[in-house]
């Protein structure tokens, strides 16, 4: 059964970082009910949720995605890129000891946040983007090369993380917003490119089979179904609020 490690929503998520959005009101009450059916989501798709504890101080901490990078073999602890975030990795680390035998950790001067790293089989795109830099692009290199691992960067604009540009949606089958990352690097797979009117639609969870994508995107979700893709939806008007996303809110391995 797959491990869902999740975390509450933080009372101070309206306090977030903010990269590219300009802030809004979040409405805590509202966030916290989404995470919840969010997490009933996960549940009715075979996952275990082990809850991290809550950390109120950490407005964003609810995104644990951005913490660990967990692969069959081995999980990797990072080094978020924005400072305020760094306080969350402790207690990620703490929960994964029971489930891999060997941590590794991001080290200064690299910066690693879990939403720039797109695990596809064995290979992992790792985005350049305000919050994760070559440094520890390398050192990724170094841990996962010995396990089979091809590990690449990839330049990202526009956007938050590498993961607010591109996730697969199927095992040879990527969601994308072109204006946001070159497609091109990409011609092994399969693309469906997110509606122009939808630029952050981009952002899908895939568990085995079954996607998990936010009902926010109704005209990408289309373009999903349409080829052929079975779509769980979740409300995630509060999360995407605070620049996060479906990927964002739990590590799933
Ligand atoms: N608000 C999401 C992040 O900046 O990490």
């Amino acid at each position: 059964m797959p491990i869902a490690l999740t975390r509450p929503v933080s009372p101070n998520m309206a306090e977030c970082e903010l990269t590219h959005f300009e802030r809004q009101p979040i409405d805590i009450a509202l966030a916290e009910k989404q995470h919840e059916e969010y997490e009933d989501v996960l549940r009715a798709l075979g996952c275990e949720i082990v809850h991290l504890p809550e950390l109120e101080f950490h407005p964003d901490s609810v995104f644990v995605e951005d913490c660990a990078v967990v692969l069959e073999e081995v999980a990797i602890i990072t080094w978020p890129g924005a400072e305020t975030r760094r306080g969350e990795v402790h207690s990620v680390a703490e929960a994964l000891e029971p489930y891999r035998k060997k941590i590794y950790y991001i080290e200064d001067p690299g910066v690693l946040d879990g939403g720039d790293v797109l695990v596809v089989g064995k290979q992992i795109w790792v985005g350049m983007s305000s919050r994760s830099n070559t440094a520890a692009l390398l050192q990724m290199q170094q841990i996962l090369a010995p396990l089979g691992y091809l590990v690449q960067g990839v330049k990202v604009k526009n956007c938050l993380h590498l993961k607010s540009a591109v996730t697969a949606v199927g095992p040879d089958t990527l969601l994308l917003n072109p204006d946001w990352i070159d497609a091109s690097i990409f011609e092994d797979f399969n693309i469906i490119e997110t509606h122009p009117d939808e630029p952050g639609a981009a952002n899908a969870l895939l568990i085995g089979e079954d996607v998990v994508y936010p009902a926010d995107f109704p005209m990408t979700a289309l373009r999903l179904a349409e080829a052929g893709i079975e779509l769980f939806l979740v409300d995630n008007s509060e999360v995407i609020k605070a620049e996060g996303g479906v990927t964002c809110c739990s590590v799933v391995f």
